[in-house]
């Protein structure tokens, strides 16, 4: 390599934007969604166990990967492993990544929109019912919904060719630690709902009968997802980290904070489900008809929502940003392309996908494959398929196959290294429990046993 890689300016650097990837529309869209839809409180017990047991340690993995080769996903196992089947993960990474980038840059489309629909006040409409109408118009009306994934693929377009530094490490430190303060504020105000109690319920209390193997199947999907893991995501920001950046601490602090904001999403939108009268079980709609019927009811609603809206939108800007570089890093290394270029063929991409997912809502809702929509079939087979077999080669790489001496001096690789204890529980994660229970959940989840 002639040319010498970027790295991450500070400490607060490498957490705000390795967090910036983490938390997005996965914690504030995804999360509430796919608990609503997967039973409330068991879904949120299986997400954590795999986010703190599975989740941690495959973060660490992948950091140790990225930051001792310093290079994207497919030249990391090149290097390590040469010759060997180990970098199919680079392709996994790249049709996982682009799958992402399609539908949830329709999402974040619908969060441009509503940042426009709340300046409007929402056209006047104030009522539960009239919003939830509002929303699947829109949704339906194709034109709008393609043209903001066209909007939102731009602006990811505009940061990332920019190069890493300068763009996603300045935004994520002003923007995240903000969202943050405008979420805790509206759970506040939804414990102050009249039907709190049941929308706590819901959310905390795991009823153990609804453990299906399809609920474990999207609680390990969703712990992947909203940890950016198992596609080599955190490989490629990792190889930007510097040498005395410590893996385990920023592993665990971006799995903490992660799941504090799905938590808080879960908080602020399920008493309200209850309150306003709406079905948790809405799917991908779920929040965005749920969120408005919260803001029209605050004083000063309007500035809030918009407010809220912006950030969202930013906090999708971060996620993705972090999606596209792992083709992006992986076309400039291994082709020797131009950035400009490289970010412009994965833009182009995202935005075919992108636009027939966008259309999944409105003339293409019939089009099913496996009686899935487009959209659908894009997440569900990146989100429950790939990013954790993506994890589970990822462990099974580092746990059984990468010099143990390189794993020891990654993960000590700091001002404190870490304990005896905290070592050998790791390598004992990768090797064993991660592997295991990835299989057992596929096995059982998707019905081949
Ligand atoms: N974690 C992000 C979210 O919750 C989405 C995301 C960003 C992602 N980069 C990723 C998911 C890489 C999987 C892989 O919104």
């Amino acid at each position: 390599m002639t040319e010498k890689r970027a790295q991450f300016a500070t400490r607060l650097g490498v957490i705000a934007t390795t967090v910036g990837s983490a938390v997005g529309l996965g914690n504030i869209w995804r999360f509430p969604y796919e608990a609503g839809v997967h039973g409330g409180g068991a879904f949120l017990l299986i997400d954590l166990f795999f986010i703190f047991v599975i989740g941690v340690p495959v973060i660490c993995a992948e950091f140790i990967i990225g930051r001792h080769t310093g290079s994207n996903v497919r030249g990391a196992f090149k290097a390590l492993a040469p010759g060997k089947a180990w970098g199919v993960m680079g392709y996994i990474g790249i049709i996982a990544s682009l799958l992402i980038l399609s539908f949830y840059s329709v999402v974040a489309g619908w969060t441009m929109e509503y940042i426009f629909q709340s300046l409007r006040d929402f056209s006047g409409v104030h009522s539960a019912d009239g919003l939830h109408d509002q929303f699947d118009t829109f949704a339906q009306s194709n034109l709008r919904p393609v043209m903001w994934t066209v909007v939102f693929l731009i602006c990811n377009y505009l940061i990332l060719a920019r190069g890493v530094r300068k763009g996603i490490e300045k935004m994520s430190n002003i923007l995240m630690p903000m969202l943050f303060v405008i979420l805790i504020i509206f759970a506040i105000n939804s414990l102050m709902m009249p039907e709190v109690a049941k929308g706590l319920e819901f959310l905390f209390k795991p009823d153990f009968s609804k453990i299906t193997p399809s609920v474990l199947l999207g609680g390990m999907g969703q712990a992947f997802f909203s940890l950016s893991l198992g596609l080599g995501c955190l490989i490629t920001y990792s190889s930007y980290f510097k040498k005395d950046t410590p893996l385990v601490r920023t592993a665990f602090t971006t799995a903490g904070l992660d799941t504090l904001v799905s938590v808080l999403a879960g908080v602020i939108i399920f008493p309200a489900v209850f309150t306003f009268g709406q079905e948790p079980a809405a799917g991908p709609k779920l929040v965005f008809e749920v969120l408005p019927s919260i803001f029209i009811n605050l004083p000063g609603g309007m500035i809030w929502s918009t407010l809220f809206f912006i950030l969202l939108f930013l906090a999708s800007l971060t996620s993705t940003i972090s999606m596209s570089e792992i083709s992006i890093a992986y076309f400039v290394e291994e082709f020797k392309m131009e950035r400009k270029k490289a970010t412009r063929l994965n833009i182009v991409i995202a935005i075919v996908f992108g636009t027939l997912c966008a259309l999944s809502f409105g003339c293409m809702s019939d089009f099913t494959i496996f009686g899935f929509t487009l959209f659908n079939l894009f997440d569900y087979l990146s989100s429950n398929i790939l990013l954790p077999v993506g994890g589970m080669i990822t462990s099974i790489f580092v746990g059984w196959v990468l010099d143990r001496s390189v794993v020891r001096q990654e993960l000590n690789l700091s001002a404190k290294p870490v304990s005896r204890f905290a070592f050998a529980a790791i390598v004992f994660c990768l090797r064993f429990v991660a592997p295991v229970c990835i299989g057992l959940v596929f096995i059982f989840g998707l019905g081949i046993f």
